[in-house]
């Protein structure tokens, strides 16, 4: 039997990060929660910022020193505009669940979802307070 879904792949690299990336925010931004949010990346520059989010994650993952953000800071500051809710915040996690468990496996992938859950708790503290 084969499936109609492409193979999953061990989640390893930089480019394997921006795929990641890309197909997370292609949900993101037609999300009814998250889309109004995600709408601030129309005057950042959806390109731009994707290759920041990608610094971020392949600090994470793999231990580079690419990403010279902020996240915290930024994230208050949408927070104060645009209400990053607790609805929101279980949003981002499941739908970056659901993306890595879609295209990736391995240790990586894991690492990927459980990093994630974390940082949705302390961003979430330190933005709501929730
Ligand atoms: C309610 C949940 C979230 C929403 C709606 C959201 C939305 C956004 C938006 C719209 C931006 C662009 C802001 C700007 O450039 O002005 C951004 C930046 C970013 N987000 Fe989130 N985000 C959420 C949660 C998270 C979480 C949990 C993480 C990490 C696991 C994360 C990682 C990042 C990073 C790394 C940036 C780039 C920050 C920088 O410019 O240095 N976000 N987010």
């Amino acid at each position: 039997m084969t499936s109609s879904r492409p193979r999953r792949t061990e989640l390893s690299s930089r480019a394997d990060i921006d795929r990641l990336v890309r197909v997370f925010y292609e949900r993101a931004m037609v999300d009814p929660l998250l889309a109004p949010v995600f709408e601030v990346l129309a005057i950042v520059g959806l390109d731009e910022h994707l290759v920041v989010v990608g610094d971020f994650w392949e600090q994470i993952l793999f231990r580079t020193t690419r990403y010279q953000g902020a996240f915290i800071p930024v994230h208050r500051a949408l927070h104060g505009k645009y209400d990053l809710t607790p609805e929101r915040f279980e949003r981002w996690r499941v739908l970056w669940h659901e993306s890595v468990d879609e295209l990736f496996t391995g240790v990586d992938a894991s690492r990927a979802k459980s990093k994630a859950d974390t940082m949705v708790v302390a961003l979430r503290r330190a933005t709501t307070g929730a």
